[in-house]
């Protein structure tokens, strides 16, 4: 591929939205040693490509500038390094990229070898490049947060889950789902039947007053919540919970950090968790495994041609979809 130009989408300073990203024709990087090189298939926005835009991690990330966002992909090894094993050229592949180097939104990326995991042909490119962010975060919040086993197996826990339409949600559903649990979601009064569809036993509108106060149709009280809204304070969630219940807080700013802080310190049995991804390709393969199974679904929000990123970028700063936006080269 030396020498070989290629299509990407990139900005190159912080703010300007969909406007402030540029097309350009780069070289195709070259994989290192342990690194593997893919033509992209599909890749998966997330509200943080935009929040790292607009300075959410500013100044450790983006690295440098000009920035090729993008970290959930799907594509074909085409060129593997000299340290490669467990991948060689022709594979297909699902892969979390690093938010220090991005690279998602173009024709070629880089990855190193221990992040992609195999995506079989029961799992479309769009299906699997969902997967790795929203997935893995919906994954560990239900499992190690929220301490749901996915066999089913252990006591049945009352679980909440907010913004259940979007893409941790609609994995969070589903994923709850297969374990002991009863399910209470939050969405918009469109989405009502689709996250009944994923499985969810009750389900609030968040525009009416019982939506809002997170009360349980059925009277429950949440052993844990699996919070993928924002907005939302303690004061709303703290009837609601049971006597050791916890809010897991997958959107967490100082505050929430500080009211957890507060929380153990004081020996309070209500706890709120904040949670970051730690991704894990193990867990992503048992996703995608999951998909190919058809016990689990990456359900759609829309599809956007790489030539057209910016429509892609809009819909995800405009936090309305239901499930994952993809953009395809
Ligand atoms: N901690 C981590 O490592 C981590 C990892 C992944 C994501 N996150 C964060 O988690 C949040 C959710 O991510 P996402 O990918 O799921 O976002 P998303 O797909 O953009 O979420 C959009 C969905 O949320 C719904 N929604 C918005 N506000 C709501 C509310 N108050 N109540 C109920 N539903 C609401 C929207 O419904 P309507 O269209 O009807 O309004 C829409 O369907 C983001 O803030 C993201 O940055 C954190």
């Amino acid at each position: 591929m030396a020498g070989k130009l290629m299509h990407a989408v990139q900005y190159s300073t912080y703010g300007g939205g969909a406007a402030g990203l540029k097309h350009v024709e780069v070289p195709v990087p070259s994989a290192k040693r342990d690194e593997v090189l893919l033509k992209l298939e599909a890749t998966s926005l997330n509200p943080v490509d935009w929040k790292m835009q607009n300075g959410l991690l500013r100044p450790l990330l983006p690295w440098r500038f000009p920035y090729v966002p993008g970290a959930d992909v799907a594509g074909e090894v085409v060129e593997v390094g000299p340290g490669v094993t467990n991948f060689k050229t022709g594979d297909k592949v699902v892969a979390i990229l690093s938010h220090i180097s991005g690279g998602g939104l173009a024709e070629f990326v880089v990855a190193k070898k221990s992040l992609p995991v195999a995506r079989p042909p029961e799992v479309s490119a769009a299906e699997g490049a969902g997967l790795p962010v929203a997935g893995l975060t919906a994954h560990q919040a239900v499992t190690q947060s929220a301490g749901v086993k996915l066999d089913g197996s252990g006591n049945q826990k009352n679980i909440l889950i907010t913004a259940a339409s979007g893409g941790v949600g609609h994995y969070a559903v589903q994923l709850a789902k297969l374990g002991n649990t009863h399910v209470t979601a939050t969405c918009g009064a469109r989405n009502i039947e689709f996250v009944k569809s994923l499985g969810a036993d009750e389900v609030l509108d968040y525009k009416t007053p019982e939506g809002a106060a997170l009360k349980s149709p059925s009277g429950k009280k949440y052993d844990a919540v699996i919070h993928c809204a924002a907005g939302i304070p303690w004061s709303t969630f703290e009837p609601n919970l049971s006597a050791n219940g916890k809010v897991i807080d997958i959107t967490p700013g100082l505050s929430a950090y500080m009211a957890s802080a507060f929380k153990k310190l004081t020996f309070s049995k209500k706890q709120l968790v904040p949670l970051l991804l730690i991704p894990n390709g193990e867990n992503l393969n048992y996703l995608v495994n999951l998909v190919k199974e058809g016990k689990l679904k990456t359900v759609i929000d829309s599809k956007h041609p790489l030539s057209r990123a910016e429509d892609a970028w809009a819909k995800i700063i405009d936090g309305h979809a239901t499930g994952k936006i993809i953009v395809e080269p």
